[in-house]
């Protein structure tokens, strides 16, 4: 975490949990746990169906509330979808983009993120755009590679005024929902090798102010030791964002 140069955040991805009666009990119940932490952006993204109860719930205090998914086109015959228009039609300010669950069992790939990816941003919407590599890929030691290139693709044709509105959650696949963390050596590694990749793209000065989390299995145990690395500026979580007093030390980790 580099408070100097780029802002720390900390996000929930609930996934497919928590009906609107859920979220709307879960965020009374951890907004008086956050109050005043202000050293991060606090963000849960939530299922569709109950963004607007959670989005009520949170209103006036430190939460803030986001999607889970967006589709590219603005409308139209795509059974299922929600374009991001009609997200920011409720105030959805932040939505996720090329989740790992998205990319394995929904048949996402590099060119329909970098299409979400380009919709959200245009819509004046903030990304969380997820990328990171599978178990083989690690082991092949070629993660440096697979992150380069999901980066460059995922963010073609986004300038460098838009990418302000990009958060980075590098996620090693092998490390969502297993209980495996990255080490945060690990995650600095390739945190820091995401960054170069910016450089490359957008200049070292951009790269430096580009908010990079790390994802997969962070939790209150294993939270400050990941973000006291230099290049990991936040958390995406999962499994601990259910749980309020889990997501509170993740929370108090980073300030
Ligand atoms: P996890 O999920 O914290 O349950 O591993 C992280 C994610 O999928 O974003």
């Amino acid at each position: 975490m580099n408070p100097a140069n780029r802002r720390t955040v900390i996000a929930g991805n609930w996934k497919m949990n928590f009906t609107p009666d859920e979220a709307t009990a879960f965020i009374n119940e951890i907004k008086p746990m956050v109050a005043g932490k202000d050293n991060c952006d606090i963000i849960f993204c939530a299922p569709y169906v109950t963004i607007d109860a959670a989005m009520k719930a949170a209103a006036g205090s430190n939460i803030k509330i986001g999607a889970e998914n967006v589709h590219y086109e603005e409308k139209g015959a795509f059974t299922g979808e929600v374009s991001a228009k009609m997200l920011k039609a409720i105030g959805v300010e932040y939505v996720i983009i090329g989740h790992s669950e998205r990319r394995q069992y929904f048949g996402e790939t590099d060119t329909t993120v970098n299409l979400r990816t380009k919709a959200a941003l245009a819509n004046g919407m903030k990304v969380i755009l997820c990328l990171g590599e599978v178990k083989e890929q690690r082991l092949a030691g070629i993660t440096n590679e697979v992150v380069a290139m999901q980066t460059k693709l995922d963010l073609a044709d986004v300038d460098a005024e838009a990418l302000k509105n990009v958060i980075i959650a590098y996620e090693p696949v092998w490390a969502i929902g297993t209980g495996l963390t990255a080490t945060p050596e690990q995650a600095e590694e390739t945190c820091g090798e995401i960054r170069k990749v910016l450089a490359d793209m957008y200049g070292a000065d951009v790269a430096e102010t580009v908010t990079i989390q790390y994802g997969g299995s962070m939790n209150d145990a294993n939270a400050a030791e990941l973000l006291a690395k230099p290049n990991v500026d936040g958390g995406l979580i999962g499994g601990a964002s259910l749980v309020a007093s889990k997501f509170t030390a993740i929370v108090d980790a980073a300030q």
